[in-house]
This record gives C-alpha cells, sequence and structure tokens, in this order.
C-alpha cells in the first residue's frame, strides 16, 4: 500500500464545548481517516510492528504482564479495541492467542493490512464503534486498548457495557488513557506543558471544529473518580491502576509527552478490570 498525500487542510480551531456521541464517533473516523498516514510514519517506528506497547512512556505488556502471563495468553480470545494498526494483536497472536482487531478508521485498518502482508500470524480486522461491538455475547477472554477509542468516546459507560457483554466470565479488560491529572496543563512537551492552566473538573470536551462549527476532532475527559464510577457502572471490578513511570531509556517525545514532563507528572492510566 503507498502512504498517500494529505489534502491542504484549513486550519480547525481548537475550544471546548460538548460533543455527543454521535458528532464525536463521526468527527473522529474522519480524523483518523485522515491522520492515520500521518501518525502511522510519526509513530510507527516507536510502536514497532509487532509490539504491544501500552503508552507513550513505552511500558510494554512483556514487562507489564497486565493481560497475564505470556504463557496464559496461548489459545485466548482477545479483543483488541481501537487498535489502530494493530500492532499490539500481531505480539497476541505471536503468543498464541486469537485476537480481533477493531477499529472505527478504515486507514488504520489498511496499515494494519499493510504490515500484516505476508506474516504468518493473520487474524480478523472490523470497522466498527467501540460503543456497538458487533460479537455475540460471551465471545472474548480477553480485551485491551492501548489508547483506542476510550479517549474518544462520549459515553464511556456504553463502551463497558458492551465489553462487558462481549467477554466470558472472569474475563479481564485493560485499557489505557491520558492520565486525567493532563487535562489541567497545556498539552505541551516543554516547560509551559508544567503550569496548570485549565480546572482539573472542568469535563467539557475538547474539541477541534472546522470553519462551519462542525468538529472534526474531539477528546472527551474524565476525572479519575469519574473513570472508577464509569466501570463500576458499566459491570466491571477494579484490579489494578497503573501510572507508568517515565523511564531514563526513553528520551522521544510524543506529542505533549517528553522526558521533563514525565519525571514530574502522570501521563498515562492504565486501567486493570475484571467481570464477574
Ligand atoms: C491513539 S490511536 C491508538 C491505536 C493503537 N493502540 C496505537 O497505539 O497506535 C486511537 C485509535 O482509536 C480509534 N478510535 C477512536 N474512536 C473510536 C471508537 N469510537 N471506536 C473504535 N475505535 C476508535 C482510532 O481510529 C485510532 O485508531
Amino acid at each position: 500500500m503507498m502512504i498517500q498525500e494529505q489534502e491542504p487542510q484549513a486550519e480547525p480551531e481548537a475550544t471546548r464545548r460538548d460533543s455527543d456521541g454521535t458528532e464525536s464517533s463521526r468527527a473522529n473516523r474522519g480524523w483518523w481517516d485522515r491522520n492515520a498516514d500521518d501518525y502511522q510514519i510519526e509513530h510507527g517506528t516507536f510502536l514497532g510492528d509487532d509490539r504491544f506497547v501500552w503508552c507513550p512512556e513505552g511500558l510494554d505488556e512483556v514487562e507489564a504482564g497486565l493481560l497475564g502471563s505470556q504463557e496464559s495468553l496461548k489459545g485466548r480470545d482477545v479483543l483488541e479495541i481501537g487498535a489502530g494498526a494493530a500492532q499490539c494483536s500481531r505480539w497476541l497472536a505471536a503468543q498464541g492467542a486469537r485476537p480481533v482487531a477493531l477499529d472505527l478508521s478504515h486507514r488504520q485498518l489498511q496499515h494494519a493490512l499493510r504490515i500484516g502482508e505476508g506474516r504468518s500470524t493473520a487474524f480478523p480486522l472490523v470497522q466498527a464503534d467501540a460503543g456497538a461491538l458487533p460479537f455475540a455475547d460471551g465471545s472474548f477472554d480477553l480485551a485491551c486498548s492501548a489508547y483506542g477509542a476510550v479517549p474518544f468516546v462520549a459515553e464511556p459507560v456504553r463502551v463497558f457495557r458492551e465489553v462487558r457483554r462481549v467477554l466470558r466470565p472472569g474475563g479481564r479488560w485493560v485499557f489505557s488513557v491520558t492520565h486525567p491529572v493532563r487535562w489541567a496543563f497545556p498539552d505541551e512537551p516543554g516547560p509551559e506543558g508544567l503550569t496548570a492552566a485549565a480546572s482539573y473538573f472542568d469535563r467539557t470536551p475538547y474539541v477541534e471544529q472546522d470553519e462551519r462549527g462542525r468538529a472534526v476532532y474531539v477528546e472527551h475527559h474524565r476525572t479519575l473518580g469519574d473513570r472508577v464510577r464509569d466501570l463500576v457502572a458499566g459491570g466491571f471490578r477494579l484490579v489494578d491502576l497503573v501510572e507508568p513511570e517515565w523511564p531514563a531509556w526513553n528520551t522521544q517525545e510524543w506529542g505533549g509527552w517528553s522526558p521533563l514532563r514525565g519525571t514530574l507528572l502522570p501521563g498515562t492510566a492504565i486501567f486493570v478490570c475484571e467481570r464477574d
């Protein structure tokens, strides 16, 4: 597959305003379709084609073991939500798991196809919204998401209920998101990103909109307490909350994530949950 050149776009306006589930889903699908090529060029090397990297801090599932031991993954049905180019699913398949990689964006899944070409580890790619999972009840043993879907949805409880529905009893759901504390700070990697400039308690979504006021990108903020309440409302038990520390080896910046901020502030929250 060729990487296509992007049409020049008028700069969208960044604002904070409400955005419902329908608008958020439409905006983010378009944004990821338009930006998937650039995203994979910029971050593909850091992510690796077949590694399971949870976050810009670089925490790898090989060391974290949040889904269970590597041996325990063999033969497990795993749903990856917001899979992007399915790097994590490729790693899961290499451990003997049976992953299904789901994403809202067709273009992201085309990158998954491109990377997977000629490899022996084939698995299904599914284009769908995390709020309406096209699977039968109890189809999976595990579900995971590395910054996929959850930060972008207006109704996280709906997603959690869907994940619970498609998991088998005892199933584990592990997902990473931007650490909620980060919302109080400018999304800048340098010193300007170290001074709180907004209320942590302001849940108004971050929206980029075009000249006609149509959202072209949306992120939704939940406080730490909101996330716990949403998970409980979705039918999960919280087993662990991992806040990866910035490791000395990682000298790379990823948007607003940087060694400078990473040594002072948490950048990622990883929720480890189970259903009864
Ligand atoms: C930051 S990327 C993470 C992908 C991959 N884990 C990685 O690290 O590159 C977020 C992904 O979530 C997907 N996404 C956003 N909203 C979604 C939704 N409502 N349902 C499913 N996927 C969604 C996007 O298309 C995008 O591929």
